[in-house]
């Protein structure tokens, strides 16, 4: 059979193909010159799984699609507070280049325009690092999250550094309010490296999927960056990443996303896959316009926005019902799917609304594939008040879905695993 995904990505390619309106980046010469006709697009699924359609092996420069990728090194080089210090996390529904910043305490409104973007960048690596240092850290991290050694393009990095008059404006401005502890013109520098360095529409799938897959590259498996820092940062290219179009792009697209001025444009959605198209021509937020029409069509044709208001978790209980009599009866509460707080809301209330007069309860795991902490806590939380209640409590789980199965403070629960319920073992006569 003909692989379904590239022939869908190759039909939606075709679609936009005709639409030449916008411009290839003006105030960096080296990118106004670039080939405007390049279309690309892929998409790589949490596993690892790549597709692609068009012009997906062409390099470019990553430019702003860089921010949340350097953002999340800066949290998890410094933390949370020493970052959350000097960059805020407010949409300033401004173009990226505005010079804006709070007023009273000069911080950049957020990592994604340009202001919060070269302070991120003075804060990667250690706190004593020399600017070549922090230039390696960034090329470093933004590798692990593609999962190959990246390299910088130096004549964009030459064109766009002859002409960064304004973005060196925001840096001394930077450094008058001393956000940038750093010198400022070194950091601009460092900072154009980073938007300098050259990627494929593949490599920023890749990116963008280490990201919905928690900060764990599909391929490499390394952890690039811890799970909280990638929540933190899906948010804000939720809310910022597409400048002065990004509450459009939140009703219309709804998935945390980010562009550059070369052409490409990222999407994360989580759990699921990570997008990147490839298109030069730019509309007048800097967002390239095929790219942003593709991805409204990813969007709606695939049902990607994460405000989709998920299934209801009504079928998480798949049955509860008591086999066997007298002292052998054991009720059994069947669980199915993955399992979250409303999931396990469910298997709460089957067990609170009435009391069980069986003596034994079986939880069967054998059909859950994935449980969430809080759901994971939920459900030891039961095990422990029907052990209270006198129960004797048993978890069919032969896949160790259930980590740590220890519901602590007098609760006890035997795990049993065979491949379901009928493994638990009768009362001795
Ligand atoms: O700093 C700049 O202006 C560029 N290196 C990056 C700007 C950019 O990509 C804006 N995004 N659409």
């Amino acid at each position: 059979m003909r692989p379904i995904i590239p022939d869908y990505l190759a039909e939606a390619l075709g679609d936009v193909e005709a639409d030449t309106s916008g411009e290839t980046a003006g105030y960096i010469p080296e990118l106004a010159r670039a080939h405007p006709d390049f279309l690309g697009a892929a998409f790589v699924t949490v596993d690892g799984e790549t597709y692609g359609a068009g012009d997906t092996d062409v390099e470019f420069t990553i430019q702003s699609i860089s921010k949340p990728f350097v953002y999340a090194l800066a949290l998890s080089d410094r933390g949370f507070d020493a970052v959350l210090d000097k960059v805020g996390v407010e949409p300033s529904g401004e173009a990226f280049n505005e010079i804006s910043l709070e007023s009273g305490t000069g911080r950049p409104l957020n990592p994604m325009i340009n202001a919060g973007a070269i302070t991120a960048h003075s804060l990667t690596g250690a706190e004593d690092a020399i600017a070549a240092d922090r230039v390696e850290r960034v090329i470093h991290g933004l590798s692990a999250f593609a999962g190959r050694r990246l390299t910088v393009d130096e004549s964009v990095y030459a064109s766009e550094r002859a002409h960064a008059h304004r973005n060196l404006a925001i840096a001394h401005m930077l450094r008058s309010h001393d956000i940038l502890t750093t010198d400022a013109q070194a950091t601009t520098d460092g900072y154009i490296r980073q938007c300098s360095v050259r990627v494929t529409t593949t490599d920023l799938a890749m990116m963008a999927a280490t990201l919905a897959n928690r900060g764990r590259n599909p391929l490499s498996g390394e952890q690039v960056v811890p799970e909280p820092v990638v929540r933190q940062v899906l948010s804000v290219m939720f809310s910022c990443g597409m400048y002065d179009a990004a509450g459009d792009w939140a009703t219309q697209v709804g998935i945390p996303a980010k562009s550059g001025v070369a052409g490409g444009l990222i999407g994360a959605l989580p759990g699921q896959v990570g997008i990147a198209t490839f298109s030069p021509r730019l509309d007048a937020h800097g967002n390239s316009v095929r790219g942003v029409s593709l991805c409204e069509r990813f969007s709606s044709d695939m049902g990607m926005h994460v405000m989709e208001v998920s299934a209801p978790a009504r079928a998480t209980v798949r049955s509860h019902h008591v086999v066997g009599v007298g002292p052998n009866a054991l009720r059994i509460l069947q669980l199915q799917g993955g399992i979250g707080f409303a999931g396990a809301e469910k298997v709460l209330r089957e067990c609170v609304d009435a009391p069980f007069p069986e003596s034994r309860v079986a939880f069967d795991l054998t059909r859950v594939h994935s449980l969430d902490d809080v759901a994971r806590r939920m459900l030891l939380e039961v095990v422990r008040r029907l052990t209270l209640d006198g129960h004797e409590v048993f978890l069919v789980d032969p896949e160790t879905i259930m980590p740590d199965p220890d519901p602590g403070d007098g609760g006890r629960v035997t795990v049993v695993t065979g491949a379901d319920h009928a493994v638990v073992p009768p009362i001795a006569p």
